[in-house]
Formats: structure tokens, C-alpha cells, sequence
């Protein structure tokens, strides 16, 4: 049977990272997939993590199966990292929460729920989104439509285009957000325009599902959630899919979860159960440790407030490089302007860089970048710099 079968394409971005790997050149630089780097350029296992982890191995006495959906103690800390503690939501419990693979296996038990519980709903993606959204959802069986988001001219949002697309979707469709840190742009709306999207939804009757892949990494981690907020307060029903790669740096602890919001306790119940034969068909129930270290962190006060020091170590990290990316572009006399990735958010921006100078920085000097021009701002380091700002200028 296997004699007949094509190769598959590379994934637009995991298949970077493995070309990335078998570069031989000792400069090369990764500002592909979104992996956090330090000023050093390596990928750190966070203090807390490494605690939690020392703790997990003193106390574990099973290795039996977690529940379909996961460790309890951890689904509720998801909730209030969401929400805030003592939130309304939490308090009626309206919001269920089902521990999953990392993001991406919540995106895909959600897109699985959406597809068989409520066949006929389309799925709205911005326009551009995360690479592999597309793709989860098609996989999932959805039908995938977009939405306008970004405005090329400014490299900022088009909110009144946004808002027009909206306001096209047909009731009982899905809309996906980026809860913050808008993956690939950076660009997000403000809570004021949260709140006018959450309007909008009500009018129109469209679900959204809220991906939350970075919180912690904008403004901070109760900051990152004004704009959820917002939405909780105009929309009763949503959808929410929360990973803990980035804030947590557990990318291959594959630690995520899929929150649903209801009307009320017994809706929220009838819908989990749904999600349950999902999870059941799909992988059985769920991997413990991410979930484990995350529960143990969040759950200690002084490991916490470690934590949001970690955090906010990255974001700051982060934020310093994009400053010193556009001031280092001007410094050697770049015209095109970048100013606008200062204001944007999280591990991404869109350079504005063409398939073709992104081809040429890869095959030229060992710069990895997403064909569509997103650069991870986080794989930028001080030492890194000026060799990616030349080369950045020879190409333009
Ligand atoms: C990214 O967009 O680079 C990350 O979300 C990692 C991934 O799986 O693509």
C-alpha cells in the first residue's frame, strides 16, 4: 500500500525548525517557530518549574490514568488564571475545563466538538492567522471562512474592517480571537474594542472561541486578560483554549486546556460531557505532568509570585528587543519603516519581509524566518542583532 504515496509538504513552520537543526553554520539564527530564547539564546526550564518538578517526583504515587478531562486542581487554577479569582463565571460555575495536549490538542477537540454537536458551523479565522489553525479545523471536518484583521498600510489593526466582517458571519457560526498577542501580527484590540466585538457577536449570534497561547506576555498576566474579560461581560457562551508553552515554557509537556462557558452550572455539566466523548475518541484522557507542574505553582503563593517574576522577566526580554530591533534597523540606514512592531505584542510580528527576501536571508546567511515574513522577536538576542539587522538590510 505504501509504494503510491507522496511525500507530504514540510509544515510551514515546524519543518523550518527541522532545516534550522541541520544548519551547519555556527551564526545561524531562529527567528521562526515561537520558542522563547534568552539574552543567551537558549530555551530555559523556568526555576519554578524546575521546584515543582522536584516536588511532583518526592510526593507522585500513581501513575493511573487522569480523568477524561485531566487533573481537577489544575482545570480550576486554568479558570482563575483566566478569570480571576472569585470571578463570576467561576462562582456560578458556568466554565468547564478540560486539561488537554497543549493548545494545539484543545484547538482540536474544540474543532471536533464544533463538528459533530453543532454540524454546519463554520469556523472565522483572522486574516492572517496562526499557520495552523487552517488546518486543525479542516482536519476537525469544519469548514474555515475569514475574517479582516490587519491593516497592511499601518502594520496595526483595521478595526472597522474587522468589525464590517464581522458582521457578515451567519448566526451559529464560530469566530476565533487571539485572547492577546495576536499570532502572527502582535497586533490586538483594546478593551474598548473587545467590548465592541463582544456587541457585535451578540448581535450576530456567533460563538467565539478564544485561542490563549500567551497570556502573561503582553502586559502582563492579569493585564492580558482585560480583553476576555470584556468579552465575558456582553457574551454568555464561549469557547477558550488555553496553552502553557509560552508563559510556562512547557513546549513539550504538550500542557494545555479547553474551557467552555455557559449560561449556567447545568448547561456548562451538558456540554462538558460532549467534549468528554471527544477527548475520549481522541487520546483517551490526558498527559499529568505539565498539568501537574502548573497546578503545583499556581497553587503555592510564594511559587506564584516567583512565577509572574519569570514572566514578566520574558515579556520585559521581549519588549527590549523590539526596541533594539527597529533602533538597530535605523542605525544602519534602513528607510522601510518598522516602528509599529514597538507597539505590538507577545513572541510575533510581521516584518513585511517578501517570500523571496525571506528565501534569500535563509539561504544567505542562516536566518530563519516563516515564509509569510512573522518573526519571532523572542529568538532575537543583543548578540544576534547586528548580524540580522545587516543582513535584514542587504536583502531589502
Ligand atoms: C508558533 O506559532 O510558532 C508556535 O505557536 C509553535 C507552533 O506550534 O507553531
Amino acid at each position: 500500500m505504501f509504494e503510491n504515496v507522496q511525500i507530504a509538504p514540510p509544515d510551514p513552520i515546524l519543518g523550518l525548525t527541522e532545516m534550522f537543526k541541520a544548519d551547519s553554520n555556527p551564526d545561524k539564527i531562529n527567528l521562526s517557530v515561537g520558542v522563547y530564547q534568552d539574552a543567551q539564546g537558549k530555551t530555559p526550564v523556568l526555576a519554578t518549574v524546575k521546584e515543582a518538578e522536584k516536588r511532583i517526583l518526592e510526593q507522585e504515587n500513581s501513575k493511573g490514568y487522569l480523568p477524561m478531562t485531566g487533573e481537577p486542581v489544575y482545570c480550576a487554577q486554568v479558570q482563575e488564571l483566566l478569570f480571576g479569582a472569585g470571578h463570576e463565571i467561576i462562582a456560578a460555575k458556568r466554565a468547564a475545563t478540560a486539561q488537554c495536549p497543549g493548545g494545539t490538542g484543545a484547538l482540536r477537540v474544540a474543532g471536533d466538538y464544533l463538528h459533530i454537536v453543532h454540524p454546519g458551523a463554520k469556523i472565522w479565522l483572522s486574516n492572517p492567522t496562526w499557520a495552523n489553525h487552517n488546518t486543525i479545523f479542516q482536519a476537525a471536518g469544519l469548514e474555515c471562512q475569514s475574517y479582516d484583521y490587519r491593516d497592511p498600510k499601518s502594520n496595526g489593526l483595521d478595526f472597522e474592517a474587522m468589525c464590517a466582517s464581522i458582521k457578515t458571519i451567519p448566526k451559529g457560526d464560530v469566530i476565533l480571537l487571539h485572547g492577546c498577542c495576536h499570532n502572527p501580527t502582535g497586533i490586538d484590540p483594546s478593551p474598548e474594542q473587545w467590548a465592541q466585538i463582544g456587541d457585535l457577536l451578540v448581535e450576530q449570534g456567533v460563538l467565539p472561541l478564544v485561542d490563549f497561547a500567551y497570556q502573561g506576555l503582553a502586559d502582563g498576566v492579569e493585564e492580558d486578560r482585560a480583553g476576555l474579560l470584556e468579552l465575558c461581560k456582553k457574551v454568555k457562551q464561549m469557547l477558550i483554549c488555553s496553552s502553557f508553552s509560552k508563559n510556562f515554557g512547557l513546549y513539550r509537556e504538550r500542557t494545555g486546556a479547553l474551557t467552555l462557558v455557559a449560561d449556567n452550572a447545568e448547561q456548562a455539566a451538558t456540554v462538558m460531557s460532549q467534549v468528554k466523548l471527544r477527548i475520549r475518541y481522541n487520546y483517551s484522557n490526558p498527559p499529568s505532568h505539565g498539568g501537574q507542574i502548573v497546578a503545583t505553582v499556581l497553587s503555592d503563593p510564594q511559587l506564584k509570585a516567583q512565577w509572574l517574576e519569570e514572566v514578566a522577566e520574558i515579556r520585559n526580554r521581549i519588549n527590549e528587543m523590539r526596541h533594539l530591533f527597529v533602533k538597530t534597523l535605523k542605525e544602519k540606514g534602513v528607510e522601510q519603516d518598522f516602528s509599529s512592531i514597538i507597539e505590538q505584542r507577545g513572541m510575533f510580528s510581521f516584518s513585511g519581509l517578501t517570500k523571496a527576501q525571506v528565501e534569500q536571508l535563509r539561504e544567505r546567511y542562516s536566518i530563519y524566518i516563516v515564509g509569510s515574513g512573522r518573526i519571532n522577536v523572542a529568538g532575537m538576542t543583543p548578540s544576534n542583532m547586528d548580524r540580522l539587522c545587516e543582513a535584514i538590510k542587504s536583502v531589502l
